[in-house]
């Protein structure tokens, strides 16, 4: 069977809900008893600070080791100490790296549902199992029994090479963490939208400009222009919420800067698109893209 037949099996996967569903809800607890320090350390661990998503930049790191100590495992034999003590050296640094990329994994897979969510269920489970063949190798090498170290390392290190399949499938065939904005842009030069009078403070009026959907409202005697479709996964903006120069999204609750389109919030680590508004002397409002 193709591993593009597999994804789909893993797709179909619904006996997984249950209890990928109650792991979910263990977290939304954990967070919610934790409080704006949880909630900013899951941000973190989403890359709101990056501008990025950080779990794929992090997962570099565990699977660059583990593939510098299978090849010193492998080269090792009866060539002398020093290639066994420098796999030993990277089985170490891929399992607490692979820790630090299991929590942005867990952080992002938080806001998922349905296949994706089933999919990114599976990759961890995987990842879980080669980080625990992976630590039990180095358990065995801190122990002097390296040779017994050597399978476990080899074990885990294909089945996080199979897991890292569906982490790639979960982005590039679902789209899990990719900017939803990254092709609609929006109008380069200024654009009709609504009359004025229709943009009320703090009301969100959701129009097209150029190939964009775009939210309009009002805060105060600012009128602002935000791209309508949620950078994270999609979220109607227009069916968000406006406090406090901010604007949440509906779905996962990432918020931006209405002025600026910034994050303030995850899951969201990308910002959202701003426009340049402006009435002209008929009452129209026009926007456009800020010019670079
Ligand atoms: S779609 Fe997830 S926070 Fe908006």
């Amino acid at each position: 069977m193709a591993l593009f037949d597999l994804e789909r099996v893993v797709d179909r996967l619904d006996f997984l809900d249950p209890a990928a569903g109650q792991l979910q809800k263990l977290i939304s607890q954990r967070i919610a008893a934790g409080g704006p320090v949880a909630q900013r350390v899951k941000d973190g661990l989403n890359g709101t600070w990056l501008g990025h998503p950080l779990h794929p930049a992090l997962t570099d790191v565990p699977i660059g080791a583990w593939t510098g100590s299978t090849l010193l495992d492998l080269l090792d034999h009866g060539r002398g100490e020093g290639l066994g003590h420098a796999a030993d050296l990277l089985v170490g640094i891929g399992c607490a790296s692979g820790l630090a990329a299991a929590a942005s994994g867990v952080a992002d897979w938080h806001d998922t549902y349905g296949a994706e969510r089933r999919t990114g269920f599976v990759h961890g489970l995987l990842n879980g199992a080669a980080l625990g063949l992976l630590g039990s190798s180095l358990l065995l090498r801190v122990a002097g029994r390296r040779r017994g170290a050597r399978p476990f390392a080899l074990l885990g290190y294909g089945l996080a090479t199979f897991a890292a399949f569906f982490g790639g499938d979960m982005v590039f065939r679902m789209g899990t963490q990719v900017n939803r904005n990254a092709w609609a842009k929006g109008p380069e030069d200024w654009t009709e939208v609504a009359a004025d009078e229709e943009v009320k403070d703090g009301a969100l009026l959701r129009r097209r400009a150029g190939d964009a959907e775009i939210v309009l409202t009002r805060v105060g005697a600012r009128l602002v222009a935000v791209g309508a479709v949620c950078p994270h996964a999609g979220g109607p903006m227009d069916e968000g919420k406006v406090e406090d120069g901010r604007i949440a999204c509906p779905w996962h609750g990432s918020n931006f800067e209405l002025s600026t389109g910034a994050v303030c919030q995850g899951p969201a680590s990308m910002a959202l698109p701003i426009f340049e508004t402006r009435v002209t002397a008929t009452g129209q409002v026009e926007v456009r893209i800020p010019p670079r």
